[in-house]
C-alpha cells in the first residue's frame, strides 16, 4: 500500500439532535457569528435553532441570508464586506451545499488576499480561515467534511473547484431532522450527487483503504433509501440513512477526489444553471459506461453495493450496475436534458468549451480510463 492522508474536520456531531449536542462547541469558536444561508434555512426556522444556542451563550450572530442558489464571485465579495463591517470573528453555514460553500469562500477571502479565481484549483490557498461550523439541510454534497469549494465565475461562465485542507469545516453538525423539509426533486438529485461521490470516489485512480469502505457503505444506504427519501419525505430513518450516506461519500471525495462526472458536470451548470445534482444525474450513466471498462473489478463492487446480483463475471455485473444506477435515476424522477429547456444547438455549440473546461478542472484525469478531449464531446453528445 502506497501512503495515503486522510482529512476530515476534527469534530463532528451526527444524529437526531446533532444541534443541541454541539451547543457548548458552538459557543466556544468566538464572540460573534456570522451566519450564511439562505431563505429556506430562515423561513424553516433552522437559522433560529442556531441563533437561540448562541444568544443562550451570549455569542453575539448576524444572518447573511443571501445564497439562495449556487454562489458566484458577487455573493462572496458582499459577505465579506458584512462580515468585516459587523466585526464578525468566526462563521456558522446553516443550508445546502451553496450556503456551506460561500461560507468556505467567504473565510477564504477574509485572510487571503487578491480574487477567489485566484485560488481556482487545489492547494493554492495560503492562510488558514477563520472557525467554520458547517450544518447542512441537504443530503448530498457532502461540503460539511470537504476542502472544496465551488463558487461560479461569472464573468468566465466557469464553475471554479477550490480544494485547499484550510477550507475544511472545524466543526460539522449533521442532523437529519434538518432534511424532511427537502423537497422530493431536491432530494432526488442532492442523493445523486452523493451516489456520484461515493461512486467516483471508489473508482478514481485516488482510492485508498480507508475511504473504499465509506464509499461502499453510502453506496449502498443511498441504494436502499433515497427512493423513499423521495417518495415519503417526513420518513426519518431514511432522512437519516441519506444524510449519513453524503456525509460518508463527502469524504469520499475529499480523500481520493471526483471523476469525469464531476468535471463533465461543472461546465453543464455554469453555462445552462442546472442544479449541480441533476447535471450529474444527467451524465452519471453514460460516464459510467465509458469508465467501467478502465477498472470492471471496482465497478462490480459497486454493482454490488446498488443490491444487483453477485453472479456474473466483472463486466456482467459492472454492466448491470449501472443499469440499476439508471432505473433508480429514472424512479425518482431526474429529467431529460431536453426537458430543462436546453436548448440543442445551443448546446452544441458550447461544447469546444464544455469539454476544454471539464479537462482544466482536472477531475476527469483521475478516471482509470483517460479521457481524451473528443472523448468527452462524445459523451456530450450521448445526452441530446
Ligand atoms: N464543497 C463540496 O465539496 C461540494 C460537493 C458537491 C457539490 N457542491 C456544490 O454545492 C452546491 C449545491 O448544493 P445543494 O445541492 O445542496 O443545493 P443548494 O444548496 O443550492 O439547495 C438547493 C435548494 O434546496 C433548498 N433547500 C436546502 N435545504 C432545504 C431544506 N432543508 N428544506 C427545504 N429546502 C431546502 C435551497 O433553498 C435551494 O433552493 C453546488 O454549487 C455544487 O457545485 C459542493
Ligand atoms: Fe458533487
Amino acid at each position: 500500500m502506497s501512503a495515503n492522508i486522510f482529512l476530515a474536520p476534527p469534530s463532528i456531531f451526527y444524529g437526531t439532535g446533532a444541534i443541541m449536542e454541539a451547543s457548548d462547541k458552538l459557543a466556544s469558536l468566538g464572540k460573534k457569528a456570522l451566519i450564511v444561508s439562505g431563505k429556506s434555512a430562515v423561513r424553516l426556522d433552522y437559522v433560529k435553532q442556531v441563533t437561540d444556542i448562541l444568544e443562550q451563550s451570549n455569542i453575539e450572530s448576524v444572518v447573511y441570508d443571501n445564497i439562495d442558489a449556487e454562489p458566484d464571485d458577487g455573493h462572496v465579495s458582499k459577505g465579506v464586506e458584512f462580515y468585516q463591517s459587523n466585526s464578525c470573528d468566526f462563521l456558522i453555514a446553516i443550508g445546502g451545499g451553496s450556503p456551506l460553500d460561500a461560507a468556505k469562500a467567504i473565510g477564504l477571502m477574509l485572510t487571503n488576499s487578491g480574487q477567489i479565481s485566484d485560488y481556482m484549483g487545489l492547494g493554492k490557498v495560503k492562510e488558514a480561515i477563520p472557525p467554520l461550523v458547517a450544518i447542512p439541510t441537504t443530503a448530498g454534497t457532502g461540503s460539511e467534511v470537504t476542502q472544496y469549494t465551488i463558487i461560479n465565475d461569472i464573468s468566465n461562465d466557469v464553475k471554479m473547484l477550490i480544494g485547499s485542507p484550510y477550507l475544511i469545516p472545524k466543526v460539522a453538525i449533521v442532523d437529519p431532522l434538518l432534511t424532511v423539509s427537502v423537497p422530493s426533486g431536491v432530494t432526488a438529485a442532492t442523493g445523486i450527487d452523493a451516489l456520484t461521490h461515493a461512486i467516483e470516489g471508489y473508482t478514481s485512480i485516488k482510492n485508498q483503504p480507508l475511504t473504499d469502505n465509506l464509499a461502499l457503505s453510502a453506496i449502498s444506504r443511498i441504494a436502499n433509501n433515497l427512493r423513499v427519501a423521495c417518495s415519503e419525505g417526513d420518513n426519518q430513518e431514511a432522512r437519516t440513512e441519506m444524510i449519513l450516506a453524503a456525509m460518508e461519500a463527502g469524504m469520499v471525495i475529499n480523500n481520493s477526489s471526483v471523476t469525469l462526472v464531476h468535471g463533465m458536470s461543472r461546465p453543464i451548470g455554469a453555462l445552462f444553471h442546472v442544479p449541480h445534482g441533476v447535471s450529474n444525474a444527467l451524465l452519471l450513466g453514460e460516464c459510467l459506461d465509458y469508465a467501467k471498462e478502465g477498472h470492471l473489478e471496482r465497478f462490480s463492487q459497486v454493482a454490488k453495493a446498488m443490491g444487483v446480483s453477485d453472479k456474473g463475471s466483472d463486466l456482467e455485473l459492472a454492466t448491470a450496475g449501472i443499469e440499476e444506477i439508471k432505473n433508480l435515476c429514472a424512479d425518482i424522477g431526474i429529467p431529460d436534458i431536453l426537458d430543462l429547456g436546453i436548448d440543442k444547438e445551443e448546446f452544441l455549440a458550447q461544447l469546444d468549451k464544455m469539454a476544454n473546461d471539464a479537462l482544466a478542472s482536472g477531475s476527469p484525469a483521475n478516471t482509470y480510463c483517460q479521457p481524451t478531449k473528443s472523448d468527452i464531446i462524445e459523451i456530450y453528445k450521448q445526452l441530446l
